[in-house]
């Protein structure tokens, strides 16, 4: 045990596991490990952090962590979209705007960098964030300086920053789309989540861990077979520990025996990779057509938990933030008019990927994201409905 531990800048394991306990993160692959140790040195620090890794490799939960493990523990935390927040607002989200300033702002609002002063701004996807916006963020992380849309005045607040990507920011730099000033003065401590199949030794913890905790009264004894765990592990969750997190919610809800083998496992990882199911769903998996509603129902109830969660944060965004005022030229989107009766479940979806595609401008990472979809499962409807 001590071998791994023996190097300067590694913590020992009691303090590496009781801190990973305090911040919700699960693992214990070497990987793991090395990210853990990396966090707990640059904590207490005020330097900024990058964090890369793939769509749900836990790049959240480790900018949680840098922040909960700061002096700034007991400050604000604040996550900012810069992928979602339309290019013409994201500058006034960040940096505030003075009344007047363009049309509809009809007050003076601070920005985060301003509500974050003496905590955290978390940055993700930052890749995404506009050239202009680029030269602002470089500028306020080299002289902790930025100034409200509309006004000459320089501000300054104390804010750390973390930011993070699941873009390879190195192409997007190439292809100069980033600004490589920018990416050389957030890359200064770079954190990279390897993908989950790349650490297949912390996926039995994760199951068990996620079995415990999200299983609530509905956890039972349910017992996994050493099969069932070998064909979680040989997985290649595409979706990362959200997918994991995900299947093993639906099993542990849906699943009414207590006996999980590999053939159990193989039904919900086809459920989660196959939307379709509606269709698809009683040949295909060989399941009576009673469970077969059962699980159609589980997902219905499913997606409109997401629906519900997304809303809610839609909307506790725009109150703590209000009033959001487009600037000049910004139109509101429309929101799609659609007309239930006479339709089929195939024809909701085609509106419904067609609305969000016209949403997003064609952008289908966002598109995909937004409709709680992969983005080839997207690419495959698009194709499927000659969209
Ligand atoms: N090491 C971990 N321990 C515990 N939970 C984790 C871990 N990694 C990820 N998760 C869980 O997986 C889900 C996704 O994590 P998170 O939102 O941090 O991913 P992400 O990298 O930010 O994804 P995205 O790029 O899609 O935003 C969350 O529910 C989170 O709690
Ligand atoms: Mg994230």
């Amino acid at each position: 045990m001590s071998n791994s531990d023996a190097g300067m800048m590694s913590a020992s394991s009691g303090d590496r596991q009781s801190f990973q306990r305090r911040h919700g993160i699960i693992g214990r692959s070497t990987e793991i490990r090395e990210v853990v140790d990396t966090i707990m040195q640059v904590a207490p620090t005020d330097i900024t952090v990058l964090v890369t890794g793939e769509s749900g490799t836990g790049k959240e939960v480790i900018a949680k962590a840098i922040h909960g493990a700061s002096k700034r523990a007991s400050k604000k935390f604040i996550p900012v979209n810069c992928g979602a927040i339309p290019e013409g607002i994201l500058e006034s989200e960040l940096f505030g705007h003075e009344k007047g300033s363009f049309t509809g702002a009809i007050e003076t609002r601070k920005g985060y960098f301003e509500l974050a002063d003496e905590g955290t701004i978390f940055l993700d996807e930052i890749g995404d964030t506009p050239i202009s916006t680029q030269v602002k963020l470089l500028r306020v992380l080299e002289s902790g300086e930025f100034m409200r849309v509309g006004s000459p005045e320089p501000r300054r607040s104390d804010v750390r920053v973390i930011a993070a990507s699941n873009k390879n920011l190195d192409e997007e730099v190439r292809t100069r789309r980033f600004r490589q000033d920018l990416f050389f003065r957030l890359r200064s401590v770079n954190i990279r989540i390897p993908p989950l199949r790349n650490r297949r030794g912390d996926i039995s913890l994760l199951v068990e861990e996620f079995m415990r905790t999200l299983g609530g009264d509905a956890s039972r004894d349910i017992l996994i077979t050493d099969d069932g765990m070998a064909a979680l592990i040989r997985h290649e969750w595409p979706g990362n520990v959200r997918e994991l997190k995900n299947v093993i919610e639906s099993m542990i809800i849906l699943e009414r025996g207590n006996v999980i083998d590999e053939e159990v496992i193989a039904k919900y990882l086809q459920i989660m990779e196959e939307p379709e199911y509606g269709r698809s769903l009683p040949m295909h998996l060989g399941i009576a057509p009673e469970q077969a509603e059962r699980e159609l129902l589980f997902r219905m109830l499913y997606e409109i938990r997401n629906d519900v969660r997304e809303l809610r944060e839609l909307i506790s965004e725009r109150s703590s933030h209000s009033p959001l005022s487009l600037p000049a030229g910004q139109e509101r989107e429309e929101r799609p008019t659609i007309e239930f009766e006479d339709m089929t479940l195939r024809g909701m979806e085609e509106q419904l990927i067609a609305h969000t595609l016209r949403r997003f401008q064609g952008n289908r990472r966002l598109a995909a994201e937004s409709l709680n979809i992969s983005e080839r499962t997207l690419y495959r409807k698009i194709k499927d409905y000659g969209l």
